[in-house]
C-alpha cells in the first residue's frame, strides 16, 4: 500500500476526499464521507475508553476562536511560526526547512546559511531572504473593524485558559488530566490534499496538571508497557517503559506513564508493534512552550509520520496567562498554610474620602496583593493608597504554584492515514482493511442470498435487531454473494451474515468472519450475541 493507493482508495470507497473539488479544491482540507466518519469515530471511540475511562481524564470542549491577546500570552503570535522563502523570479513560495537536508531539526541561523547557497527547486533562480510566516489563521470577530481574533491553532489553550474552573470542578484537587477532542487549525505553507498536512484538523489532546513537586509515577501497569524509543543522541532501545524511566532516558515519570499509554492506545486500535516508534525531540526541533517531547511515529511508505506529541509544558501557559491575565491561575500548595497579616481596604474611609470613586478603587484593587503606598488610577488621575485607608488582618494563606503539565496531543487525521496503510492484507484474491472489530468501520453486513422469496425482508428484519443492540450494521443486496464479501472485506467490516431459505425454516444464518473467511451456521440470536461488542 502507499500513498496514492491509499488517496485513490479514499475516494473511491467514500473515506474522505479532497474538500471544495467542485471549486478546484484547497489543499490542506478534507471531507469525510460515509465510510471515513464512521472508522473517525471508532478510532475516537477508543481513544476516549482509554484516556476519559480508563485514565479518569474530565472533559472539555472548548471555543474554536480565540481573542489576540490569548495567543500573544501564549507565545503563539511570536513564536507560532515556519520559515518560508520566495523565488523572486518564479513567485513560488516554499517551507524553507524543506529545501534542505534535516532543515526541520536544524537552528534558524543555520537554516538562513544553508539557504544562501540553494537555488530555487522550480526555476533555478536565488531564494529571497527567509521570513518566519505565523501559522495562525487570523479572523475578524464582530461588526465593523472588529476584533483581532485567531483561529485556534491547538485545542489546549481552551483548557490551560478554563484551568482555574476545571479546577474547581476537581474540587480543587491535583493532580487531574482533562481531555479535549475537536478541530485546530494551522496554515501550512506547504499543506497537501491528503491527511498528513492538514490546514484543518481533528486533535485529540490531553492536559495532566500536577503539582511541581508531587509529579505522578508510572503505575506498575504501565511501567511494564513494551516501547521502542530512539533518543535525541539517535540511539534506539526497545524496553520497557519502567526501564526507560529509572535508566534516565525517560526522564520525567509522567512523559513516560504518557507513553505507556500511548503505546496501548495505537497497538489497541491496530498499529503493528514493529510499525511504532517514540523519538525525543532534538532541542531545535521544540515547540516554543516544551521542555521535552517525545514523537510517537507510525511507519509508513512515506518513512515515519508522527501521529502523537507528548511534550513536558512545565507551567510555561499556565504562568503566562497568570501573567498576562487579571485572573489566578496558582494553585494552593496543600500543607503550606500560614498565618500571615494581610491589608485589606478599610472601606467606610474609602468611601468617606473618594465619594463615588471608591467604587472604582474597590475595582482596580480588588484581584492584587495590598500593600500601603499602592497607586490606583482614578478618572485618569494617580491615587496613592496610604495605611490610613486600610486595616491589617490576620489570614491563613498557602503558598502558591504554577501547576506543570504533561500533554499528549494526537492528530486523528494522520492516525486513520496510517493505520489504512499499516492494516491493508492482499492474499492474491482480495485486498482488505484488516482491522480490529472495535475499529473496523462496521461491525457487520447483513446480505440476503436473493432479494426473492422473502428474504430480504427477513433481511431487513434482522437489521433491525442488530442495530437495536448496537451493532453497527450495513445492509447490501446488490451482486453475488461473492461480490458483496468483497466489497464489505474492503472496507472492513469484520462479520458479514447471510440470509438464505434456511434462515425462513430454522432460523439460522451463515456467520463469516473477515480476515479467516471462516463461516459457522448459527442462530440469528447467537450470530448477533457474537457479532455485538
Ligand atoms: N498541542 C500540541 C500541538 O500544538 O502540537
Amino acid at each position: 500500500m502507499d500513498f496514492q493507493k491509499v488517496i485513490a482508495f479514499a475516494t473511491r470507497r467514500g473515506l474522505f476526499q479532497p474538500a471544495f473539488g467542485a471549486y478546484g479544491g484547497l489543499a490542506g482540507f478534507l471531507d469525510y464521507g460515509p465510510v471515513g466518519v464512521k472508522l473517525r469515530r471508532r478510532i475516537l471511540e477508543v481513544w476516549r475508553r482509554h484516556y476519559v475511562i480508563d485514565a479518569g481524564c474530565l472533559e472539555l470542549d472548548g471555543a474554536l476562536i480565540g481573542p489576540e491577546v490569548l495567543f500573544k500570552a501564549s507565545g503563539h503570535l511570536g513564536e507560532f511560526d515556519d520559515p518560508l522563502v520566495n523565488c523572486d523570479d518564479c513567485g513560488k513560495q516554499f517551507r524553507a526547512d524543506h529545501l534542505i537536508e534535516d532543515g526541520e531539526e536544524m537552528a534558524r541561523d543555520k537554516l538562513a546559511n544553508a539557504l544562501s547557497r540553494t537555488a530555487c527547486p522550480n526555476c533555478g533562480a536565488g531564494l529571497s531572504e527567509m521570513t518566519a510566516f505565523n501559522l495562525m489563521f487570523s479572523t475578524k470577530v464582530g461588526a465593523g473593524k472588529g476584533l483581532q481574533g485567531y483561529l485556534r491553532p491547538e485545542t489546549a489553550q481552551s483548557i490551560f485558559l478554563a484551568f482555574p474552573w476545571l479546577l474547581r470542578q476537581n474540587r480543587g484537587k491535583l493532580p487531574f488530566a482533562v481531555g479535549q477532542i475537536g478541530r485546530s487549525f494551522r496554515n501550512e505553507i506547504s499543506a497537501r490534499q491528503g491527511p498528513l498536512r492538514m490546514r484543518e484538523f481533528t486533535a485529540m489532546e490531553v492536559e495532566h496538571f500536577f503539582l511541581p513537586d508531587n509529579e505522578p509515577q508510572l503505575s506498575d501497569d504501565l511501567s511494564k508497557v513494551t516501547i521502542t524509543l530512539l533518543n535525541s543522541a539517535g540511539k534506539e532501545i526497545t524496553c520497557s517503559v519502567g526501564e526507560a524511566h529509572s535508566d534516565g532516558t525517560v526522564n520525567s515519570s509522567l512523559v513516560a506513564c504518557h507513553l505507556a499509554r500511548a503505546q496501548l492506545f495505537f497497538t489497541d486500535i491496530g498499529v503493528p508493534k514493529n510499525k511504532l516508534r517514540f523519538r525525543q525531540h532534538g532541542s531545535n526541533e521544540m515547540a516554543h512552550y516544551s521542555s521535552d517531547c517525545w514523537d510517537g511515529e507510525i511507519d509508513t511508505s512515506l518513512g515515519w509520520v508522527e501521529v502523537v506529541g507528548v511534550a513536558h509544558r512545565g507551567d510555561y501557559d499556565l504562568s503566562a496567562h497568570g501573567n498576562a491575565s487579571s485572573k489566578e491561575f496558582r494553585v494552593a500548595v496543600p500543607g503550606t498554610g500560614k498565618e500571615t497579616e494581610i491589608w485589606v481596604p478599610d472601606i467606610g474611609k474609602l468611601g468617606k474620602e473618594f465619594k463615588s470613586d471608591a467604587k472604582i478603587i474597590l475595582e482596580a484593587i480588588k484581584d492584587i496583593e495590598l500593600q500601603p503606598g499602592i497607586l490606583v488610577e482614578v478618572n485618569g488621575d494617580k491615587v496613592e493608597l496610604t495605611s490610613e485607608y486600610m486595616s491589617q488582618k490576620t489570614e491563613r494563606r498557602s503558598e502558591m504554584v504554577y501547576a506543570n503539565v504533561v500533554e499528549p496531543a494526537f492528530g486523528l487525521d494522520r492516525i486513520l492515514y496510517c493505520l489504512l496503510e499499516s492494516s491493508w492484507k492482499s492474499d492474491g484474491e482480495r485486498e482488505w482493511i484488516s482491522l480490529p472489530q472495535e475499529t473496523s468501520p462496521y461491525d457487520l453486513l447483513v446480505a440476503p442470498l436473493m432479494t426473492k422469496d422473502n428474504l430480504d425482508i427477513k433481511a431487513h428484519e434482522i437489521m433491525k435487531a442488530a442495530t437495536k443492540i448496537n451493532i453497527d450494521a450495513y445492509y447490501d443486496e446488490a451482486g453475488s454473494i461473492g461480490r458483496r464479501y468483497a466489497r464489505a472485506d474492503e472496507i472492513g467490516i469484520f462479520y458479514s451474515m447471510t440470509i438464505d431459505h434456511q434462515t425462513l425454516e430454522d432460523g439460522t444464518v451463515t456467520l463469516r468472519e473477515r480476515d479467516s473467511k471462516d463461516q459457522n451456521r448459527l442462530s440469528i440470536d447467537d450470530a448477533l450475541n457474537k457479532v455485538r461488542r
